[in-house]
């Protein structure tokens, strides 16, 4: 009887994988969000799993369920996602940044539910930037430690893409980037995915295309 392990190359190897979409609250009960689903970063945390590795998922309200033997930590906002994630990284071997982060935040939440009544016909938002935690967690990071980011763009030339992909990647600080284009109908919330991978100095080191499982296990290769 021959039975197919799978291989076992990251035992041993800490992983944390952040994944989802972070919402800003309005009020009690409205946020402002993204249309991130979660399902590239839970594919990574259960392929990395499977391949051995203690992995700690950091999810920012996922819509799917997450895999089974992996550590979840639920968020909700950027600045709850940049406290788990910061503790989580200490002793991280590889930091994967899948979540899609809110740029922005409301810059005061109010305690009640925010009505027309009060408002009229006019609703003005003050939003304020939310911190940059990938290029936070690259530039703190212990030797060693390699750090990945995602850059979904909407970009859909190549050529323009890879210049986008490049020049966040250098902006960022990050050992790699994984660069897909995204659409109203592609990349978000759907169940393959297409990316490139970018190392340091904005070589392709990488691409991938398929489910989003076959995805993460190439983006897995790479980085082992
Ligand atoms: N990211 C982050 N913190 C933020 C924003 C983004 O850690 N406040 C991470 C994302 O998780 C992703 C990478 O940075 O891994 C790139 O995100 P992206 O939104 O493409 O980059 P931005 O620098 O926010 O640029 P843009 O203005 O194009 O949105
Ligand atoms: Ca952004």
């Amino acid at each position: 009887l021959a039975l197919v392990e799978p291989v076992r190359d990251l035992a041993g190897r800490r992983i944390v994988v952040t994944a989802g979409g972070t919402r800003e609250p309005l009020d009690p009960v409205r946020f402002i969000g993204n249309r991130s689903s979660g399902k590239q970063g839970i594919a990574l945390a259960l392929a990395a799993a499977t391949r051995g590795a203690e992995v700690t998922l950091i999810g920012a309200n996922l819509e799917v369920d997450a895999p089974a033997h992996v550590t979840v930590i639920p968020v909700g906002t950027t600045l709850e996602l940049a406290a788990a994630t910061e503790t989580a990284a200490r002793d991280a071997d590889i930091v994967i940044m899948a979540a899609a982060v809110a740029d922005y935040r409301p810059e005061r939440v109010a305690d009640s539910k925010i009505k027309k009544e009060t408002q009229g016909d006019r609703l003005e938002l003050t939003l304020v930037r939310n911190p940059d935690i990938l290029a936070t967690l690259a530039s703190a990071r212990p030797a060693g430690q390699v750090v990945v980011g995602f850059a979904a763009e909407t970009e859909t030339d190549r050529d323009a893409l890879l210049a986008q992909g490049r020049a966040k990647l250098e902006r960022k600080g990050c050992d790699f980037l994984v660069v897909n284009s995204v659409g109203w109908s592609t990349g978000f919330a759907t169940e393959g995915n297409a990316v490139i991978l970018l190392g340091r100095g904005g070589d392709i080191v990488g691409e991938a295309s398929g489910t989003k499982l076959t995805v993460a296990d190439r983006i897995l290769d790479v980085l082992v």
